[in-house]
C-alpha cells in the first residue's frame, strides 16, 4: 500500500446526461482499419494486479501497459502519428497527387516528392511530439517540434531521434502551443496538435480516434466488464477517448469513468467545478510531465463534462509511489511517471471511506488502469526509484 496523501474529489454532478457525440464511429472504424495495418502493430498487454487489488480493497485491478506501444513507450504513439497520416493524405487528396493513398503506400515512400515539402509541427511535453515525429518520418514529411523549457533534454533527444528540428521556448506547455501555431501561420505548415480548440478540431479529432484503440484492445481482452476506470488527464484527450470507448462498449451498464491528475495541473477538475472550460495560471510544474497541462481540449471536455463520474487530483509524492510500488512487485511493471496518476487515485480513495462510498469502491468492484507510458524519460525513472519508499 503507498503511504496517505492529501487528494482533491469531485464527483460529477452531470455524470450520464446525453450530449453530442465528439467521436464519431465512421471515424473510429478508419482509424482502427489503418492502425492495425501499420508493420509492427501489436496490442499491448492487459497485467492482472492482484496486489493492488488487494491494498485497493476490490476484486481485480487490471493494467493495460503502454510500455511497450511501437517501441515508443506510450499510447500516443497512436493519435499523434495517426493524425500526421490522415494530414498527408488529405493534402495528397487536395494537390490532386493521390485521391486515396493509403498507409502502406506512405510508408514505402510512394508519394514521397510531395510528402517532403510538407511540415508537420506541434508542442509537446514529450510523448505527443515523439509520435508525430515518428509519424512524420514513417510516412515522409518534414517535422519541427517545440518543447517548453521544462521538458528534460531525455525527453528532447528522443525525439529528435526520429529525425525532429526540435525548438525550445521560455515558459511551460502552453507557451509552446502558442509558439508551435504562430511559426506554423508564418510559415505555411500544418499543425498536428493533441489539444483542440474553438475552430480547430479537425487535427485533434483524429488525434483522440487513434487513442480509442487503446481502450478497445483492453475490452477485449477484460474477462468481465469493469466497474471502475481511472485514467490520468492532460488535456483530456486520452481520458474522453477512453470514456467515448467504454460508453459505446458497455452501454448498458457504463463502467464509472474517474479522471485523475496532477494537483499542480488540474484543469479538469477546476473546469468541472466552474462548469465550463477553464484555464488554470501558474507554471504547472508538476512530475508528471505528460499531464502538465493548463488549458482542456475543448472537444475532450465536451466528452468529460458528462462521461466522467469523477475528478481527482493527487501530489506529485503518488506519482512517485505508484512508480516504485509497480516496479517493486514480484512481477514488475516499469512505469514512467505521467502511467501512475489512475492508480495512484484509485490507491488514494480506496483507502478513504468517504471516497470509497462517493466512487461506489466496493469488494466486489473491478478497476481497469491505463498505465499510458513506460520509462520514456529512463534517467528520471531511475532518479525516482532510487528514494526510499
Ligand atoms: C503518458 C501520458 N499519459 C497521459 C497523458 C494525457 O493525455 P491527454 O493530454 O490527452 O489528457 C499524456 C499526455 O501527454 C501522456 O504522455
Amino acid at each position: 500500500m503507498i503511504p496517505s496523501r492529501p487528494f482533491r474529489l469531485l464527483i460529477n454532478r452531470h455524470a450520464g446526461t446525453p450530449g453530442i457525440a465528439v467521436l464519431p464511429e465512421g471515424g473510429w472504424r478508419r482509424a482502427h482499419a489503418a492502425i492495425t495495418a501499420w508493420s509492427g502493430y501489436l496490442p499491448t498487454p492487459l497485467r492482472d494486479l492482484p496486489d493492488v487489488a488487494a491494498a485497493a480493497r476490490v476484486a481485480q485491478v487490471l493494467y493495460k501497459d503502454e510500455g511497450g506501444r511501437f517501441g515508443l513507450g506510450s499510447f500516443k504513439a497512436l493519435g499523434g502519428a495517426f493524425a500526421v497520416m490522415k494530414l498527408l493524405q488529405a493534402e495528397l487528396a487536395r494537390r490532386r497527387v493521390a485521391n486515396s493513398a493509403s498507409g502502406a503506400d506512405l510508408e514505402a515512400g510512394r508519394f514521397r516528392e510531395t510528402t517532403q515539402a510538407i511540415t508537420v509541427t506541434c508542442a509537446t511535453d514529450g510523448n505527443h511530439g515523439r509520435s508525430v515525429a515518428w509519424g512524420a518520418q514513417r510516412f515522409g514529411a518534414r517535422c519541427v517540434i517545440w518543447v517548453h523549457e521544462h521538458v528534460s533534454q531525455g525527453r528532447r533527444d528522443a525525439i529528435a531521434a526520429y529525425g525532429a528540428e526540435i525548438r525550445v521556448v521560455p515558459g511551460n506547455y502552453d507557451d509552446a502551443v502558442r509558439a508551435a501555431q504562430a511559426e506554423a501561420d508564418r510559415q505555411g505548415w500544418f499543425v498536428v496538435s493533441d489539444t483542440s480548440y474553438e475552430g480547430y478540431t479537425e487535427v485533434p479529432r483524429d488525434v483522440m480516434q487513434g487513442y480509442r484503440l487503446m481502450a478497445e484492445e483492453a475490452v477485449r481482452d477484460l474477462p468481465a466488464p469493469p466497474t471502475h476506470v481511472f485514467i490520468q488527464g492532460g488535456v483530456g484527450g486520452v481520458a474522453a477517448a477512453v470514456s467515448v470507448q467504454i460508453r459505446a462498449r458497455f452501454p448498458k451498464a457504463v463502467p464509472k469513468l474517474v479522471v485523475v491528475e496532477p494537483d499542480k495541473a488540474a484543469c479538469l477538475l477546476a473546469s468541472a467545478e466552474a462548469g465550463q472550460p477553464t484555464t488554470i495560471a501558474g507554471d504547472l510544474d508538476t512530475l508528471m510531465a505528460g499531464l502538465a497541462c493548463g488549458e482542456p481540449s475543448l472537444l475532450a471536455w465536451q466528452e468529460l463534462e458528462r462521461g466522467a463520474a469523477a475528478f481527482m487530483a493527487v501530489p506529485d509524492a503518488a506519482a512517485v509511489d505508484c512508480m516504485r510500488l509497480l516496479a517493486r512487485r514480484e512481477a514488475p511493471v516499469v512505469a514512467g511517471e505521467s502511467a501512475v496518476a489512475g492508480l495512484a487515485g484509485l490507491l488514494l480513495a480506496a483507502r478513504e471511506p468517504y471516497a470509497r462510498a462517493a466512487l461506489g469502491l466496493e469488494e466486489d468492484s473491478r478497476v481497469l488502469l491505463f498505465g499510458t507510458e513506460g520509462a520514456t524519460d529512463p534517467a528520471l525513472y531511475a532518479q525516482l526509484l532510487e528514494g526510499q519508499g
